[in-house]
């Protein structure tokens, strides 16, 4: 059996350089050399001690590459997922995997006729802040979790390269993707029954510079997930809702609080002045009824992505993203647009 497999990179930016750095420290992976369009992204990745292949064709006839990865920007994830693995080679393709279920199809149908493994790199699958609230809820931390509020809001607008124009442009694609995945992991075997979506063109009138979507699961579980690049003031992270308690999770590393009720019967309250009214129903609660303490974070190790790639190819492991995550997800990314476009709920249950 192989016990190291060569690797090569297409699109030597910000991210391939990331796959580049990281897989350098492995033993059972050889890195074999990159292709990008950019001659100056050649020249710094020889600086760096990194072959340039002068085209995408030279790298991807080389019989020492097992597996590639593709990093370039999204709109030619497909061609060149589908002309490495009719090369003979094994891809993972950066997210979102591409843009549409006629594409994906495509991609996968290759796949199973080379026999070559096709998969994406949903790496926050191994987010620290994502884990810990995956525990809360697979561990009923909070008693039944009928709500979870996800937001990454920016404020630097969509960046000036090619996430500014279509296609494969805008912030479903490139932070949508990795949110939605959590959500349907998260989830599990749960299915959606709707979704309501709405995107924001605050800066750009091209794509999208943020959304906000509403989804209903067959559970009774609400999720929101919104995406911002337009909020000078953060909200948190995370936001979960159990029947006896919330929490907050403020940072990547799943750094927050729990608040959780230790008295549900103590829950009348004298009235207490709110604005220009009075209210007891929304009078905060005292400490004998209450107990508040930081979330304990999870962690994740990211390597196990590699890992699993390197037992894949081997042939001891199927792949963790499988063609059927790929498939729902992508299908999701379209209900979104879809919604948006028609300003409708979608009830497709899916
Ligand atoms: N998983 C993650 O956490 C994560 C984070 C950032 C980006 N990404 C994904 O990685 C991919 C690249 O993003 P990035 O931020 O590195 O972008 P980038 O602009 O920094 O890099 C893209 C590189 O691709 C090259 N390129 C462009 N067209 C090409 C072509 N036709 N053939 C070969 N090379 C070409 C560019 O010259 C550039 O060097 C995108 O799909 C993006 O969604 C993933």
């Amino acid at each position: 059996m192989k016990e190291k497999f060569g690797w090569g990179l297409i699109g030597y930016g910000g991210m391939g350089n990331y796959h580049f750095e990281k897989l350098s420290k492995r033993d059972d992976i050889e890195i074999i050399g990159e292709y990008d369009i950019n001659p100056e992204r050649n020249k710094i990745a020889e600086s760096k001690g990194l072959h340039a292949f002068s085209s995408a064709e030279e790298l991807l006839n080389d019989e020492r590459i097992d597996f590639i990865t593709i990093a370039t920007p999204n709109e030619f994830h497909k061609d060149y997922a589908i002309r490495a693995m009719q090369a003979g080679k094994g891809v993972i393709s950066e997210k979102p995997v591409t843009m549409s279920s006629e594409e994906l199809d495509e991609m996968i149908k290759c796949s199973e006729r080379t026999g070559r493994l096709f998969t994406v790199h949903q790496n926050r699958r191994w987010d620290p802040c994502y884990l810990t609230v995956k525990k809360l809820y697979d561990e009923n931390k909070l008693g039944r979790i009928f709500r979870i509020e996800h937001r990454v809001h920016g404020s630097r607008g969509v960046p000036g390269d090619w996430r500014n124009r279509q296609p494969g442009g805008g912030m479903v694609y490139d932070w949508g993707v990795h949110l939605l995945d959590q959500m349907l992991m998260l989830m599990g075997e749960h299915k959606i029954v709707s979704v309501y979506a709405t995107l924001t063109h605050i800066t750009n009138d091209e794509v999208d510079d943020g959304f906000t979507a509403l989804f209903k699961f067959d559970n009774g579980v609400e999720w929101i997930i919104e995406i911002s690049t337009n909020n000078f003031i953060e909200l948190p992270l995370w936001y979960v809702l159990g029947e006896n308690g919330s929490a907050q999770i403020d940072d990547w590393d799943g750094n927050g609080k729990i608040c959780m009720v230790t008295d549900w019967e103590n829950k009348d309250a004298v009235p207490v002045v709110a604005g220009v009214g009075l209210t007891k129903t929304m009078a905060p609660r005292t400490d004998d009824s209450i107990d508040e303490y930081p979330t304990e974070p999870a962690k994740g190790d990211w390597t196990e992505y590699y890992d699993n790639i390197v037992d894949v190819l081997q042939g001891k492991a199927t792949q963790l993203i499988t063609h059927a995550q790929q498939r729902r997800l992508v299908k999701l990314i379209e209900t979104v647009f879809k919604s948006a476009e028609l300003n409708e709920t979608i009830k497709e249950v899916f």
